[in-house]
């Protein structure tokens, strides 16, 4: 017996409502994750350098929305990826920076037993991280 056309209708018809579902819910902004999770606890959820940290530390947290500004107007993209990616100065060295290993390329050798690239992975991270921090910047 061939399905009614009723039948395929209404199957379709919650598949398609399914589908809008999935599209209405808000899509996830993986660089503002990221941000919110490891830097805004120093830098301030809008990155002007007020988290809850701030005040333990000794130097004085920059202004991350002003980065482009004080670059004639162009945000350093590559200079901010390597910031995060290399450590350094306020953010520990680079094999023990302040957020872990999270955005640290580790030469694949280092880690034969993991089922991805690992380095695909820590650059799509920091990609969507300088993404983020190139979206919160003043005119
Ligand atoms: C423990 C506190 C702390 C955390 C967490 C932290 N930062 Fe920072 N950050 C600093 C301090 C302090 C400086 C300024 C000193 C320096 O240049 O290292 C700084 C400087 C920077 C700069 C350089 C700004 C400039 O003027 O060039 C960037 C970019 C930056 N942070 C991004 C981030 C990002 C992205 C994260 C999260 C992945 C993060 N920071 C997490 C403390 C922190």
């Amino acid at each position: 017996m061939r399905p009614s056309g009723f039948l395929m209708k209404t199957v379709a018809c919650a598949m398609c409502s399914i589908a809008a579902t999935a599209l209405a819910q808000p899509t996830m902004d993986l660089g503002q994750r990221e941000y919110e999770s490891k830097c805004a606890v120093c830098h301030g959820t809008d990155g002007k350098g007020g988290g809850p940290y701030a005040e333990q530390l000794k130097r004085r947290l920059p202004d991350l929305t002003t980065l482009a500004r004080s670059n004639g107007g162009v945000f350093p993209v590559s200079r901010t990826f390597d910031t995060i990616e290399g450590a350094g100065k306020g953010h520990g060295t680079r094999d023990m920076p302040v957020w872990g290993l999270d955005y640290t390329i580790l030469a694949t050798e280092a880690l034969p037993e993991l089922p991805y690239n690992q380095a695909v992975y820590v650059r799509k991270r920091i990609t969507a991280l300088v993404g983020y921090l190139s979206r919160l910047q003043v005119k």
